[in-house]
């Protein structure tokens, strides 16, 4: 678990940008002899020859390692990159963004306990809160994304934690994280942000009110399709609770995935911004074709909620989704013919992905259960890559010949 030091104070340090910090944030002392690289420790334990010594380290009493299920300092440096970039006080993190999904929510949740969520969270959390939590008997209730007010009421009615994503996968939208953290907190819950399809270089759920945020670091952070970790960052007593947790359940980040995700991480700022770039033109070229009918991006003037994504993220980032005249049947069509997309259960990474909800975010539910979350089957989600915009454009002109 990475926590801030004095000299750091729990932010970012107010001189650098977001850009600085994804190179340089969090390697301080993990470099030795002379390395300009985070070095990869692959040792299970570490070794104390003072019992004295080991002791100290072991109660927490002084810094240091004792076994590298509980911590391990190439995961340290990742999670203080990122810990840093989220302006948290504290951060931990997990073998997969789902291991850090439920870790959160196993750790903090209760028998008798409610939650308050939405139907369109990512389709492995949407089968924790329909199945997992149920038969330990905590009362979920997934509301509509996009009625805050139905939101705002289900939470007045008491609960002990609020999920938030956003924006959701597959179908982009957003939620007000200010506004429905202050409902939450008035009713004493806390606040869990997915912020996985934003980065921390276009959101900071936490500086919005969220208590905790948390991302699949397989998507943006790695951005290279080649790795998989989760993170999860914030107030310090709650994120202690789920590394506690963690310690137990065994879900710890591999130290060569901790070296990739740091890594990654140092081009994340150039990767993002010319992600929003280019998804932005995108889905304002798709939003003019003929064989589209829906296009999902937060970043258009057509959003439900383009204000409050205006207000609350930096950039509008690299996912959009569109759904084709001819449904399910034209998806079939045009996918293969994508020649600038690999059709794979994945986003985020440098290469421009593409995919129907059913074979990637909602693979895990039936299509009742996508139909009965509002996902439709003709839609296509398509995680922008950093390849040329105008390259993108004439791919998807050139496949939607068939549709
Ligand atoms: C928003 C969101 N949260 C969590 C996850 C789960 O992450 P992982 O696949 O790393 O377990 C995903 C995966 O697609 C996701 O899109």
């Amino acid at each position: 678990m990475a926590e801030y030091t004095q000299a750091q104070k729990g932010g970012r340090s107010p001189d650098l940008s977001l850009a600085t910090l994804a190179v340089w944030a969090g390697e301080d002392g993990s470099l030795v002899q002379g390395a300009t690289q985070v070095p990869v420790v692959y040792s299970a334990a570490y070794g104390y020859p003072d019992v004295d010594a080991w002791l100290d380290v072991a109660l927490g009493r002084e810094p240091g390692h004792i076994y590298s299920r509980n911590t391990n300092p190439t995961v340290h440096v990742f999670e203080e990159k990122v810990r840093i970039l989220e302006e948290a006080e504290a951060a931990t993190s997990f073998a997969t963004g789902m291991a850090a999904v439920s870790n959160t929510l196993f750790a903090l949740l209760s028998p008798g306990d409610r939650v308050v969520s939405v139907k369109d969270t990512y389709g492995g959390t949407n089968q924790l809160f329909t199945s997992f939590l149920p038969r330990l008997n905590v009362e979920v209730e997934l509301c509509d994304t996009s009625d805050h007010e139905q939101i705002e009421a289900v939470i007045a009615k008491g609960c002990s934690l609020v999920y938030l994503e956003t924006p959701t996968n597959p179908t982009l939208k957003v939620m007000d994280i200010a506004r429905l953290a202050g409902a939450a907190h008035d009713v004493g819950a806390t606040v869990v942000a997915d912020n996985t399809f934003a980065t921390p270089i276009n959101q900071n759920p936490l500086a919005l009110g969220a208590d905790l945020v948390l991302h699949s670091a397989t998507k943006f952070l790695s951005g290279h399709a080649d790795v998989l970790g989760g993170v999860l960052c914030g107030d310090r007593e709650l994120v202690k609770r789920v590394f506690h947790y963690r310690e137990i359940t065994g879900a710890s980040l591999d130290p060569m995935a901790a070296y990739l995700l740091i890594r990654s991480m140092k081009t994340l700022h150039l990767r993002v911004h010319q992600q929003n770039e280019s998804a932005l033109r995108i889905a304002r070229w798709l939003e003019a074709q003929p064989a589209v009918t829906t296009v999902n991006y937060p970043g258009l003037e057509s959003h439900l909620h383009h204000d409050v994504a205006a207000r609350q993220m930096r950039g509008y980032g690299g996912v959009l989704s569109f759904g084709l005249e001819g449904g399910f049947a034209a998806v079939k069509r045009v996918l293969p013919r994508l020649r600038l997309a690999h059709r794979a259960a994945n986003l985020g990474a440098v290469e421009t992905i593409a995919g129907p909800p059913a074979t990637t975010s909602h693979v895990e539910c039936t299509a009742e259960e996508r139909a009965a979350l509002g996902i439709p089957e003709g839609l296509i989600r398509y995680s922008v890559g950093i390849e040329d915009a105008d390259d993108l454009i004439a791919d998807l002109a050139q496949a939607f010949t068939v549709a």
